[in-house]
Parts: C-alpha cells; structure tokens; sequence
C-alpha cells in the first residue's frame, strides 16, 4: 500500500517502458497526470520532440503550479530520472509548500526493452535504455537527499500490479 497526504506533488520514476503511463491511468484522474509527452505535444505539436523538452518542462511546471495553489492533487508522468529533472519539481512543491512524492518503478531492463519494442510511439534504442537503468540505480541514493519526503519503491512487475494507493488524512 502506498501511503500518499491527500495534497501533494507526485513524481513517478521509471525508465521508458517501466509503466508510469500505465500506472498514472489506473490510480489517477487524467486532469491529475501532467505528462511530458502531453506538454511536449502543447509546445511542438510532437510528443516525441526532445528540443522541444525545456519548453515543455517549463510549461508542465506552471500547470503544476496551478495546481498546487489550487490544492490540487499532481501527478508528474516523466522519467525524472535527472537531478535536475527532479529538482524542478522539488522546487515547484517548495513554492506551494506542498510534499514531494516520489513513486519510483523499477522494471527489470528486459522487460522494459520487450515493451518498447512493441511501441510505435517509442523509437530509441537498447543504448539508450540502458543510460536510463543506470540514471535510475543513482537516483536511489538521491531522492530523499533531493528533497523527496516520501520515497516509495515498486521493484518488479508483481509489485507494481499490486500497489494500491491509499490517501493520508
Ligand atoms: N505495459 C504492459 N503491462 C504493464 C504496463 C505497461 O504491457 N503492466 C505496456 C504498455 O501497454 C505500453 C508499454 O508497456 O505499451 C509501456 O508502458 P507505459 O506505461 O507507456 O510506460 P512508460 O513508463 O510511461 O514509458 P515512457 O517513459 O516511454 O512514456
Ligand atoms: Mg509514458
């Protein structure tokens, strides 16, 4: 069971093809998901443009913003898998002084491999998901450092079908 307050940033972890869309579909309202392939859609009228990513982070953290202020519920579906990626997001909770959460996915690469391959929205190759296994074994040691008040970790396909979310009052 994860355990999340009622009012906070949410930020999945995971590389590509570990299921955070999956994931952000099954536990959460659409209007509560705040994807970067969305914002990147906004921006550059392609999900998939990397140059357009600055642009689309800087939008997705005004929306979130919003949000917070308005005392919403926000869940960030990116791989945040970057210090900086995170930190963005850290600093955005801070402003609102609402909690960061991280939900970290942790799929074997395989896995995550097979899954891609099946995809025509994903094109990169095994190189590139393996730079992300390995941004995503340095991010453990550095949420909570980062600021992450509540790190949960859902290691395995089994685990993550189970995880039921639970709301703290
Ligand atoms: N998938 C699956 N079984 C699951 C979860 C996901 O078969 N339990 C499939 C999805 O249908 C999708 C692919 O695996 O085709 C990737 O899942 P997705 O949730 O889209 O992964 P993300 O982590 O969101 O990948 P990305 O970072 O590329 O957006
Ligand atoms: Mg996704």
């Amino acid at each position: 069971m994860i355990e999340i307050p009622e009012l906070a940033l949410v930020a999945l972890v995971g590389v590509s093809g570990s299921g955070k869309s999956t994931f952000a579909r099954r536990h959460f309202a659409p209007s509560q998901v705040l994807s970067s392939d969305a914002f990147r859609g906004m921006v550059a009228d392609d999900e998939n443009d990397q140059s357009a990513s600055a642009d689309a982070f800087d939008a997705l953290h005004h929306v979130a913003g919003i949000r917070l202020r308005r005392g919403l519920l926000t869940v960030v579906d990116a791989t945040n898998l970057q210090p900086h990626a995170r930190a963005g997001l850290v600093r955005v909770a801070r402003e609102h002084d609402v909690l960061p959460v991280a939900i970290v996915l942790d799929v074997p690469e395989a896995v995550a491999w097979e899954r891609t391959q099946g995809r025509a929205d994903r094109t990169h190759g095994r190189q590139v998901l393996t730079r992300m296994q390995r941004d995503l074994r340095q991010s453990y040691g550095r949420l909570a450092r980062e600021g992450f008040r509540k790190v949960h970790v859902l290691r395995g396909v089994d685990e993550i079908d189970a995880a039921r979310i639970r709301y703290a009052k």
